[in-house]
């Protein structure tokens, strides 16, 4: 069998941006958001929970802006930015996964099947974070972009908003502020459980990676880097 391998040109300056800034950001967040889950446990005081829920959502404007920017390549971006090329909805994706687990295909150009699948669900976790984190951020420390509605809705006096503080009662109506707190929960609900989703799949992505180079060797982590695999020449020379 002829071994000889070319280097291929796969992975955009663009996706590459986006992987690494995404990796960057959701270790942040995740380093964060596990403080302010446990921050009784660490003794955090009220002051030190509204500086850390405010770094959380500077640093989540980030990762927010990162994924819109690769939500839209999506469908404006070329090759493998595309979502027909990287998502397990492609024609005969069933029959890529049969072939998949019977080893009928020795390499990738893109994602293996496992990797779509995987891609899947890493996208759904990120978009539910992005939308249930943005909507929190506005009922927890009025922060944009819907923080000046929830505070408009809850004041007493509607002239006054910026007395609006976050662990603060001045000028809070009580029953505007309980009805804030029940529209929050179904999306603090969904950021604690896709937090714990996404910390479950992380490593298996990353296992995942490491199983398909054992499998396919092509160079796939410098690929991330680089944009180029290694794949094996078509033709027996
Ligand atoms: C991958 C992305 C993210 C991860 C892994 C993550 C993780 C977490 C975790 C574990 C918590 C604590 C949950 C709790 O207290 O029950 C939290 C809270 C929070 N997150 Fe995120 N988050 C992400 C993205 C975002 C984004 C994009 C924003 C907004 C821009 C955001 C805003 C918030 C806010 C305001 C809180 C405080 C809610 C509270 O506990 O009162 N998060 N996040």
């Amino acid at each position: 069998m002829n071994t000889k391998r070319e280097q291929i040109f796969v992975w955009s300056r663009n996706i590459r941006l986006f992987h690494w800034i995404n990796v960057i950001a959701i270790t942040l967040l995740i380093c964060i958001g596990t403080l302010i889950l446990n921050a009784k446990l660490f003794g955090v005081s009220t002051d030190g929970k509204i500086l850390l829920k405010t770094i959380h959502v500077i640093v989540g404007y980030v990762f927010a802006i990162n994924l819109l920017f690769r939500l839209l390549l999506g469908f404006i971006g070329k090759s493998y930015e595309k979502w027909g090329k990287i998502l397990p909805f492609n024609k005969g994706f069933s029959q890529e996964l049969i072939d998949f687990k019977e080893h009928k295909k020795a390499t990738y150009k893109g994602h293996n099947p496992a990797g779509k699948l995987m891609l899947l669900a890493l996208f759904s976790l990120l978009f539910i974070q992005m939308i249930s984190g943005l909507v929190v951020a506005g009922t927890d420390i009025y922060y944009p972009p819907f923080g000046q509605s929830f505070a408009e809705s809850i004041a007493i006096d509607k002239q006054n908003i910026e007395a609006i503080k976050p662990y603060s009662k001045v000028n809070v109506d009580e029953e505007a502020y309980k009805a804030m707190r029940d529209i929050r929960k179904p999306f603090i609900t969904a950021h604690f459980y896709a937090f714990y989703g996404l910390i479950f799949l992380i490593p298996l992505h990353i296992i995942g990676v490491i199983f398909a180079e054992r499998r396919e060797k092509t160079a796939l982590v410098s690929a991330m880097i680089t944009g180029y695999k290694y794949l094996p020449k078509e033709k027996a020379e």
